[in-house]
C-alpha cells in the first residue's frame, strides 16, 4: 500500500460534507496517516453532484453509486446517504473488496444490520467503521479513562439524555426522516443510537431494559402539496430504563421534539466516590466531582479539554481553544486510516455497531410488549 488511499463518497448532504471536511483535513492534522485521494463522489442529482465534487475537491462525480464501487482506484467508500440505502451499498462495497466508512445507524432493521456485519466478517482485509463520532471526542475518551481508572469508584448509575428540537415544531414539513422505509426508526435510530454508543463505550454492555417509544406529532404537512398531511411513521420520543452487565443501573431518555435543546447529548456516570458529567453542547468540558477533601471546598469542577487529552494536541497546541463537531469526524477518519494500515483495532467497526443495534432492537421489542427484555 502506498501512502495514499483512493476515496469514493456517496451522499453529499450534511454528513457528506462532514466526511469531505475530514478527507480534506486529516493529513494536515494527523500527518502520519494515509493521504486520502478524493477520486469520485455521488449524489442523485447530476448538477448537485458536479457542484459538490468541485466544492469538496473530488476529481469527478456520478449519479450512480455502483460506479463509485466499480472504480478499481477507489479503496475506501464513505456512505453518507439515507439510512435505507446503507445496507445495499455497504454490502456491495465489501463484496468488491473496499474498506467502508458508513454513517449511523447501520440499517433499517436488526436483520439488515446483521447482514452488514456478516458481509464485513466475510470480507477479509476490509476495515469497517461506523460514524459514531461523539465517542471520539477527547473529552469523552478522557471520561472513559477516568471511569476505568477508578477515580469515581465503582459505577453505580448512568444517566443519559439526548434531546434535540429539530422536529419540535408540529408544522415542520414531512421528510424522509419520518418514513419507515427510508429512515427506519425515528429518534431512536437518529440520535438515541449516539447515546447508546456513549453508554456502551464508557460504562459497558447493557444486559436488559424496559422501554417506551412514542410519536408526539402523528401527522406532518407535505411541503409540495399545500393542505395535505402525511403520517409520521416513527418515534419522536424514546426512553429506556437499563441494567448494565456490570450491575449498574441507568436511564436513557431521548427526544427530537424537545424545544430549546439543540444537541444535549449528556451523560452522567455516578460512582461510589464521585461523578463525571459530559454534555455535547459543552463538548470541550468535563465536570468532575470527587467526594474527598474538606467538605466546605467540595463541588463540581470544570476540566477544559487541552493537549493532555489526545488527540486534541494534533489540532491545537494550547488548552481551552476548543474543538468542534467536524473535528470529531477528522479524529474518526484518522482512526479508520490507522486501522486500515493495521496500527489499531477499528472502533466502532460494523461488529461494534451491531451491539448498538441489539440495544435498539431490545428497546423496540420492550416498548411493543411493555415488558423487560434481555439485550441479545
Ligand atoms: N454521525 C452523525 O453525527 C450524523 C449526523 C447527521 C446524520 N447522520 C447520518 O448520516 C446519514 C445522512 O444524513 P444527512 O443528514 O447527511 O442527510 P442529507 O439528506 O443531508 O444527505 C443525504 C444525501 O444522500 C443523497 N442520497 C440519498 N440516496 C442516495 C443514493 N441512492 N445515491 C446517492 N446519493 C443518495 C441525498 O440526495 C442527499 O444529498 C444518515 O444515515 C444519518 O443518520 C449522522
Amino acid at each position: 500500500m502506498t501512502g495514499e488511499i483512493g476515496v469514493g463518497l456517496i451522499g453529499t448532504g450534511f454528513m457528506g460534507r462532514s466526511h469531505a471536511f475530514a478527507y480534506n483535513s486529516v493529513k494536515a492534522i494527523f500527518g502520519d496517516v494515509l493521504a486520502p485521494k478524493r477520486l469520485v463522489l455521488c449524489d442523485l442529482d447530476e448538477a448537485v453532484a458536479k457542484q459538490k465534487a468541485t466544492e469538496f475537491g473530488f476529481e469527478r462525480s456520478t449519479t450512480h453509486w455502483r460506479e463509485v464501487i466499480a472504480d478499481p482506484a477507489v479503496e475506501l467508500v464513505s456512505i453518507t446517504t439515507w439510512n435505507g440505502t446503507h445496507k445495499q451499498i455497504a454490502i456491495a462495497a465489501l463484496e468488491a473488496g473496499k474498506h467502508v466508512y458508513c454513517e449511523k445507524p447501520m440499517a433499517l432493521s436488526l436483520k439488515h444490520a446483521e447482514e452488514m456485519a456478516a458481509a464485513a466478517r466475510k470480507a477479509k482485509g476490509c476495515v469497517t467503521m461506523m460514524g459514531y463520532n461523539y465517542i471520539k471526542n477527547p473529552a469523552v475518551q478522557s471520561m472513559k479513562r477516568l471511569v476505568a481508572s477508578g477515580l469515581i469508584g465503582d459505577v453505580i448509575d448512568f444517566r443519559g439524555t439526548v434531546d434535540e428540537d429539530y422536529m419540535a415544531d408540529p408544522m415542520l414539513p414531512w421528510s424522509w426522516r419520518l418514513k419507515a422505509a427510508d429512515a427506519g426508526l425515528g429518534t431512536l435510530g437518529d440520535i438515541t443510537c449516539h447515546l447508546i454508543s456513549l453508554a456502551l463505550d464508557v460504562v459497558g454492555p447493557i444486559a436488559k431494559l424496559t422501554a417506551l417509544l412514542d410519536t408526539v406529532h402523528k401527522q406532518r404537512p407535505l411541503a409540495d402539496k399545500p393542505g395535505e398531511d402525511a403520517a409520521v411513521e416513527n418515534d419522536d420520543v424514546a426512553h429506556a430504563l437499563v441494567r448494565f452487565k456490570n450491575g449498574a443501573r441507568g436511564t436513557i431518555a431521548s427526544s427530537r421534539v424537545a424545544h430549546g435543546r439543540k444537541n444535549v447529548l449528556r451523560i452522567e456516570v455516578h460512582g461510589t466516590k464521585g461523578m463525571l458529567v459530559f454534555d455535547q453542547e459543552r463538548m470541550n468540558e468535563l465536570q468532575l466531582y470527587t467526594a474527598d477533601g474538606p467538605k466546605e471546598t467540595r463541588g463540581f469542577r470544570t476540566i477544559l479539554t487541552g493537549p493532555q487529552h489526545p488527540p486534541y494536541d494534533r489540532f491545537v497546541p494550547a488548552p481551552g481553544h476548543q474543538l468542534g463537531f467536524n473535528d470529531m469526524k477528522a479524529i474518526e477518519l484518522a482512526h479508520l486510516l490507522r486501522a486500515i494500515k493495521g496500527e489499531v483495532k477499528p472502533h466502532m467497526s460494523f461488529e461494534d455497531g451491531l451491539k448498538i443495534e441489539y440495544v435498539i432492537d431490545a428497546i423496540v421489542r420492550s416498548s411493543k410488549d411493555g415488558v423487560w427484555v434481555a439485550v441479545a
